[in-house]
C-alpha cells in the first residue's frame, strides 16, 4: 500500500492512542453529540475504541468536550481515559490536551478522528507497520475519492512527494480538484508530535489549529512523513452528516451480513437483514427477510427467525423458532422453544425448553417452565409458570392493582381454561385446573378444580319470544 520501501526491519515500540471526540458535530443537526450517534449498535466512536482494543494499544485517551458527561457515561465500559478539551479550537488543539497525560511517553501514538469508525484491523496494522518500517515521524492514511468534498486534500510535489494537507475551506480551486484526501487517521512519534503541535498556527480562514499542520512542521525538522493509501475508501469514510451516517451503516451492515453467511448462517434476503455489530448468530440458523437483531443478542445454532422480527439484547438457545412479527427484548429463550407469530416478549422473560408461546401473546418479567404452552391471546406478567402447564386462549394475569405489581404462581401441570383472569397475588397449585372464564382471586390447592364464574341460567323458549316481539308482522 505504501510507496516507500522499508529501510530496515521494524522496531517494536510502545503504542498509545488518542481518539478525538470533543466536537459537537454541527452538520448532524442533532441534540446528541456526533460521536454518540449509534452505528449498528455501539456509538460511532465505540467502533474506534474497539479497534484500539483489538490492536493491543497500551493506553487509549479519548478527548471529549461537547456533552462530556454524556460521552463519558456512554463509553464507561471501554478501558479508556478521558481528557477534557474545554474549547474546541481544532484537531491539533485537541491532541495537545493529552500532552500532560502522555508526559514521558516515547513511543508511537495512533491518532484517530472519532468520526471515522469503519477502519479495519488490516488497514490499521499496515499503518503501524509502515510507520515503523520507514522510521517515519508521522504516517497518515489517505485515499482517493471521486467526490472529495469536505475532506482535507493531500498536496504532493511534482515527483509525488507529500507536501501538506489543505482543508477544503482554505483550498484554492485547483487544490479542491485533488482527489486524494486525508482520512484523519495518523501514527506519530509522540515526542516529535508534541513539539510540533506547539508550533501550529491558527488557520487563515477558520482560525482553528489543524492537526495536519504538524506534518510540514515535522518535515522542516527533517522528519520523515509516510502515507498509506487505503485501496477501499469505504474504510475511511468520515461521518459528518446523517447521509454519511446512513452510508456508513450500509457498509457496516454488509460486512456483518457477509461475516454471518461465512459463519454458516442463511440470510434469505441479505439486503434486509440487520444484525448489530455486537450480536452473534450460530451456524445453520436462518434469518428471513426484514429481521432486526439489536444490541448484545446471541442466537444459537439451527434457529429460524421469520420475517419482521425485532430481537434486542436477548439470548436464544439452539433450534428456537421465532415466527413472523415478534418483538423480543432482554429475554432468554431456551432450546427448541417456539415463539409467535406476533408475540411480544418484554424484558426479563425466561422461556424454558420446548415452550410454545403463540399468537398475540405478551409476556413480561415471567418464567415459563419447560414444555408449557401459552398458545393464544394471553398476557402473562410477573408470573412464575411451572412445567407442562397449559394456559388457555385469552388468559390474563391481573398483575397490577393500580398501585403495585403482584406475582402469579402457576405450578407444574396446571390447566388454565380459556379466558381466565388470575388476580395476583395468587397461586395455582400443582395439577390444578381452572375453569374457562373464571376470575380467580383466591389460591387454588394442588389438584383442585376452580370455578370462578357466574352460574349459567337457561330460560326455555325465551329467545323465540323476544324474536317474535321484535319482528314486525
Ligand atoms: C478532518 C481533517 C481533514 C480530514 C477529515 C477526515 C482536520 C483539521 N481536518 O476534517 O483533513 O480529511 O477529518 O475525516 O483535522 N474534534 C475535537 N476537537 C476539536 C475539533 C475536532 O475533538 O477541537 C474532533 C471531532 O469531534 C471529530 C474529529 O475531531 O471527531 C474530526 O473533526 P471534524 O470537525 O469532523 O474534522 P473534519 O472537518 O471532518
Ligand atoms: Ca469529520
Amino acid at each position: 500500500m505504501s510507496s516507500i520501501k522499508p529501510a530496515s526491519p521494524p522496531v517494536p515500540r510502545e503504542l498509545c492512542a488518542v481518539v478525538m471526540a470533543a466536537g459537537q458535530g454541527t452538520r448532524m443537526r442533532s441534540d446528541l453529540v456526533k460521536v454518540l450517534h449509534p452505528l449498528g449498535g455501539p456509538p460511532m466512536v465505540g467502533h474506534v475504541l474497539e479497534l484500539c482494543r483489538r490492536l493491543g494499544v497500551k493506553r487509549t485517551l479519548v478527548v471529549i468536550g461537547h456533552q462530556a458527561e454524556r460521552v463519558r457515561d456512554a463509553l464507561a465500559t471501554y478501558p479508556v481515559e478521558f481528557i477534557i478539551q474545554t474549547e474546541q479550537r481544532g484537531t491539533a488543539h485537541a491532541v495537545l490536551q493529552t500532552e500532560t497525560a502522555l508526559q514521558g511517553f516515547q513511543g508511537d501514538l495512533l491518532v484517530i478522528n472519532g468520526d471515522v469508525p469503519l477502519m479495519t484491523d488490516a488497514l490499521a496494522e499496515t499503518l503501524l507497520r509502515t510507520h515503523r518500517e520507514v522510521r517515519a515521524q508521522a504516517t497518515l492514511i489517505t485515499t482517493k475519492l471521486d467526490d472529495p468534498t469536505g475532506y482535507g486534500r493531500v498536496l504532493r510535489d511534482r515527483r509525488g512527494v507529500f507536501k501538506r494537507i489543505v482543508e477544503e475551506v482554505e483550498a484554492t480551486a485547483p487544490q479542491r480538484r485533488v482527489k486524494e484526501i486525508n482520512a484523519g487517521i495518523y501514527c506519530f512519534s509522540a515526542p516529535q508530535l508534541f513539539a510540533a503541535l506547539h508550533k501550529v498556527h491558527p488557520s487563515a480562514v477558520k482560525g482553528e489549529l489543524y492537526l495536519p499542520e504538524v506534518l510540514p512542521i515535522l518535515m522542516k525538522a527533517r522528519g520523515r512523513i509516510a502515507t498509506v493509501l487505503a485501496d477501499d475508501p469505504r474504510e475511511v469514510l468520515g461521518i459528518n452528516t446523517r447521509a454519511e451516517l446512513a452510508e456508513a451503516y450500509g457498509i457496516l451492515r454488509l460486512r456483518i451480513v457477509k461475516r454471518l453467511m461465512e459463519g454458516g448462517v442463511t440470510c434469505l434476503d441479505p439486503a434486509t437483514t440487520h444484525v448489530s455489530a455486537l450480536s452473534r448468530v450460530g451456524r445453520d440458523s436462518v434469518l428471513y427477510p426484514q429481521v432486526q437483531i439489536e444490541g448484545y443478542t446471541e442466537i444459537g445454532e439451527g434457529c429460524t427467525v421469520h420475517a419482521g422480527c425485532r430481537i434486542r439484547d436477548s439470548r436464544l438457545g439452539n433450534r428456537v423458532t421465532v415466527l413472523d412479527g415478534c418483538v423480543i427484548l432482554e429475554s432468554e429463550i431456551a432450546d427448541e422453544a417456539a415463539i409467535g407469530p406476533y408475540a411480544h416478549l418484554r424484558p426479563e422473560s425466561r422461556i424454558r425448553r420446548k415452550v410454545k408461546v403463540g399468537n398475540f401473546v405478551e409476556i413480561k418479567k415471567s418464567v415459563i417452565g419447560e414444555g408449557s404452552k401459552v398458545p393464544h391471546l394471553t398476557y402473562v406478567g410477573d408470573a412464575i409458570v411451572g412445567e407442562r402447564v397449559n394456559i388457555g386462549a385469552g388468559t390474563i394475569t391481573c398483575n397490577y392493582d393500580g398501585f403495585a405489581k403482584h406475582q402469579t404462581v402457576i405450578e407444574d401441570e396446571v390447566f388454565i381454561g380459556s379466558n381466565a383472569s388470575l388476580v395476583a397475588p395468587v397461586r395455582i397449585g400443582c395439577g390444578a385446573m381452572v375453569a374457562a372464564g373464571s376470575t380467580i382471586t383466591q389460591d387454588v390447592a394442588p389438584d383442585a378444580l376452580a370455578f370462578g364464574r357466574a352460574q349459567q341460567v337457561n330460560k326455555e323458549g325465551r329467545a323465540a319470544v323476544i324474536r317474535r316481539a321484535r319482528t314486525k308482522p
